[in-house]
């Protein structure tokens, strides 16, 4: 894990939010590279979630709502985790995260009391001020919107709503790097249906299959995946039936995504109906932050003492990188210009540049950011029109004319 967060600040993947004022704790922000795997992550999860499909439409839902919806939808009174304060220290632990005595100062700890997670915010210019909260949950968005979409478009009974973006929780205890935040950002579907447990269960194992598939899709290995049941007393107000998808974290199996039955829960608290019934919800929730995250841990590997950070090519930052074979010959260092300046104009392939240093260390630091493919440009280029591509796994050469570069990635990535 250390390792990870390390080249995540060397490499510019993740920084510690506030950085240069001593930080905030459970804030984050993505460098150069991280805000590309976390924007290739939501785009991936978009195209299988709304453009593969046909009974999915997207929606941004504004992330301050009027603060009736936070007291209907149950999450003023029951959006709480445990806690337990040590009488010595008075530092706050959320119950499960520690035994008899508190983990700072060995001091006794108070019995369990419930902290609410919503995030107060107070808006206007006259006091006193309207309270309201930065959403806790993306989703209540959704539902306040749900006649507004099925007026607005052709969708019938079942189709989803998705949506993905920033949620808010003041956690008692944020930690293990960017996987319990206090900002964060959500990547959703709320799926629709008729009411009935029978509906239900079909859809719930349904939405579980796709979404354990998509994470395994994208690279990562299937025996680091795993389903974890809620049981009763563990899950949410709004849960009828809830299960988790876990990943093996090097801090333990931890919650990736959570699928869920909301049965009429949310649409009911709002009074909303369709054609004289209350449609039941099958809700897919992921952490976009934790499941970059955990494409990072899953494709970090060591070659000897270097970095190979094996990323699915979609997920990848840049998945080219350009190098001129020496920076001193100018008739090289033209048509890498020209190659790379080519390659740019594919908007899918964002290719790096790098005519520093000598091969082999460019290759290695193009590997420890997760870029597959590497093109040289060398004497023979200038030759025969023909370049070197190196693969970052298997670390093999083929040589290629240039004008076949272009479609040569573009099939790879499809
Ligand atoms: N709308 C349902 C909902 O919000 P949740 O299980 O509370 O369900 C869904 O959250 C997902 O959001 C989690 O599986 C996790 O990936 C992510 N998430 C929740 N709290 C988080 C936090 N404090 N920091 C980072 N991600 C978080």
């Amino acid at each position: 894990m250390e390792k990870v967060v390390s080249l995540c600040k060397r490499r510019g993947f993740v920084f510690p939010g506030s950085d240069i004022y001593g930080g905030l704790q459970g804030f984050w922000d993505y460098g150069p590279l991280g805000v590309e795997i976390k924007n290739n992550v939501k785009r991936e999860w978009w195209k299988t979630i709304v453009y593969e499909r046909e009974d999915v439409v997207g929606l941004d839902a504004a992330i301050i709502m009027n603060p009736q919806i936070w007291e209907a939808s149950g999450h003023t009174a029951s959006f709480t985790d445990p806690l337990v304060e040590c009488k010595n220290c008075h530092h706050r632990f959320r119950i499960d995260q520690v035994e008899n005595h508190c983990p700072d100062c060995g001091g006794e700890l108070t019995d369990q009391k419930t902290f609410n997670l919503l995030t107060e915010v107070y808006l206007g210019s006259t006091e006193p001020k309207q309270k309201t909260y930065l959403r806790g949950e993306i989703t209540q968005g959704v539902f306040v919107n749900f006649k507004n979409v099925i007026n607005s478009t052709r969708q019938e009974i079942p189709f989803g709503i998705a949506q993905i973006g920033k949620a808010f929780r003041n956690e008692i205890t944020p930690g293990n790097f960017t996987f319990r935040s206090r900002e964060f950002e959500q990547m959703e579907l709320e799926f629709f249906i008729k009411p009935g447990e029978n509906e239900a269960n079909k859809w719930f194992e349904y939405w579980k299959k796709q979404r354990l598939n998509w994470y395994t899709r994208l690279g990562i290995r299937k025996e680091n995946l795993r389903f974890r049941e809620h049981a009763p007393d563990e899950r949410a107000h709004y849960a009828r039936a809830a299960e988790d998808i876990e990943y093996n974290a090097p801090f333990g199996w931890k919650e990736c995504e959570g699928i869920h039955n909301r049965g009429d829960w949310d649409l009911s608290r709002h009074k909303l109906t369709h054609n004289d019934f209350t449609p039941w919800v099958i809700e897919t929730s992921g952490g976009v932050d934790r499941a970059t995250l955990f494409f990072l841990i899953d494709s970090y590997s060591e070659v000897g003492d270097r970095v190979v950070l094996k990323l699915h090519p979609k997920l990848a930052p840049h998945k080219v990188a350009v190098f001129p074979l020496v920076s001193n010959k100018e008739a090289l260092v033209t048509k890498a210009g020209e190659i790379y300046k080519n390659l740019k104009l594919n908007l899918e392939l964002n290719p790096a540049w790098d005519d520093r240093g000598n091969i082999g260390k460019r290759y290695y630091a193009q590997d420890e950011i997760g870029t597959p493919w590497c093109v040289t440009i060398d004497y023979q280029t200038l030759e025969d029109d023909t370049v070197t591509v190196r693969d970052r796994d298997s670390a093999s050469q083929e040589r290629l004319p240039i004008p076949k570069l272009d479609t040569y990635f573009t099939t790879k990535l499809k």
